[in-house]
């Protein structure tokens, strides 16, 4: 049998997918379901960190799901699953847990930051890299794309796998992050990274009405209509390079530049260009939402697949470590 490059990467149900998320990680995952076997899951469990509302909870996790099919997951293609459906995982990362040292996860950004932005950390967040690594080694993934603040928790990964192996032997595969460069970090409204905890994000799925807001509150800076603008410098032009057609492009940097071009205009033709893209896409999302037995199949189908893998991958592990 060839094997096939396993592809996998995760999302968090913390709130509705935007146009970061999307770019960086749905749209890159759908891509590869004919370059290989794609496993994506809704990471239910990393989100419990942030002790979410219990009926907010299962209703974002199911609309996340929506949302993946809505945008081309196929599921005869990828196994698409919740994390919390495969039980293996917790024990796999007490596991790995046992072959990381302290100062790995203390060095790890993505914590640093949160505890500089004040908020008091729980213990499964310190851990959090830890449980992600054991959904990207459970699988044997080779491949893991995600966006660039991602990056630093696959090299934790991989750093963990290695110290496993090199008391084990090859069992755990290596993964590799594959991070577009082009998308590596989707600016958000106010120039900073698009992030559902800046409450600067474009949701990819939303209201006509809210849409049009999200885009009219992009922040420019104050050049009059008739100034020449810099385009590689104007988040607007950034989001639009996300859709357009080279020649969109070139053509829409040529008005910036020639001045007489309105913020307001390049906004309006933003979201028109936006709502086109996605708008057979949502057209997918309500039949779905009309269908959640049919959803439910979906992730019902996809954690047995998975969990198949992870029996097989645990029962590996336990023998080598002597359990
Ligand atoms: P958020 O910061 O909005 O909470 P998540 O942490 O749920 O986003 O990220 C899910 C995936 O989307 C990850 O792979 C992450 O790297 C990617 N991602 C999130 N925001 C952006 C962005 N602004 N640009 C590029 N990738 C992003
Ligand atoms: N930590 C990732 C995020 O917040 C989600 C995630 C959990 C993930 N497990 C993963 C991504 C495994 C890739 C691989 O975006």
């Amino acid at each position: 049998m060839i094997n096939r490059l396993r592809i996998l990467s995760g999302i968090q149900p913390t709130g509705a997918p935007h146009l970061g998320n999307y770019f960086a990680m749905m749209k890159p995952v759908i891509e590869l379901q004919d370059k290989g076997e794609p496993f994506i899951f809704i990471a239910d469990y990393h989100t419990i960190t942030t002790t979410p509302d219990p009926v907010v909870f299962k209703e974002t996790s199911m609309n996340l799901a929506i949302d993946f099919l809505a945008c081309g997951l196929d599921p005869e293609k990828t196994v698409f699953f919740r994390q919390s459906d495969i039980i293996q995982i917790p024990e796999l990362a007490w596991i790995l847990s046992c072959f990381t040292p302290m100062g790995l996860l203390e060095r790890c950004h993505s914590y640093k930051d949160k505890v500089a932005n004040g908020i008091i950390p729980n213990c499964g967040l310190f851990y959090y890299p830890i449980l992600m690594a054991a959904d990207i080694l459970m699988y044997k993934s080779n491949l893991v794309p995600v966006g660039r603040d991602q990056k630093q928790h696959v090299e934790v990964t991989r750093d963990i796998a290695q110290r496993f192996n090199n008391k084990y032997g090859d069992v755990l595969v290596i993964p590799e992050s594959q991070i577009k460069d082009n998308v590596a970090t989707v600016i958000g409204t106010d120039g900073r990274k698009m992030s559902k905890s800046y409450g600067n994000t474009i949701d990819i799925f939303n209201t006509a009405k809210k849409t049009r807001k999200s885009f009219m509150k992009i922040v420019t800076d104050s050049k009059s209509p008739a100034e020449p603008k810099d385009p590689e410098n104007c988040s607007i032009f950034a989001l639009y390079k996300l859709f357009a057609s080279e020649k969109q492009i070139e053509d829409m940097a040529e008005r910036y530049r020639a001045g007489g071009l309105m913020y307001g205009t390049a906004k309006q033709e933003l979201f028109e260009i936006f709502s086109e893209y996605f708008a057979p896409m949502k057209k997918r999302r309500d039949e779905l939402a009309a269908d959640m037995g049919y959803v439910n199949s979906v992730l019902k189908a996809g954690a047995e697949k998975a969990s198949e893998v992870a029996v097989q991958t645990m029962k590996e592990i336990r023998e080598k470590i002597g359990l």
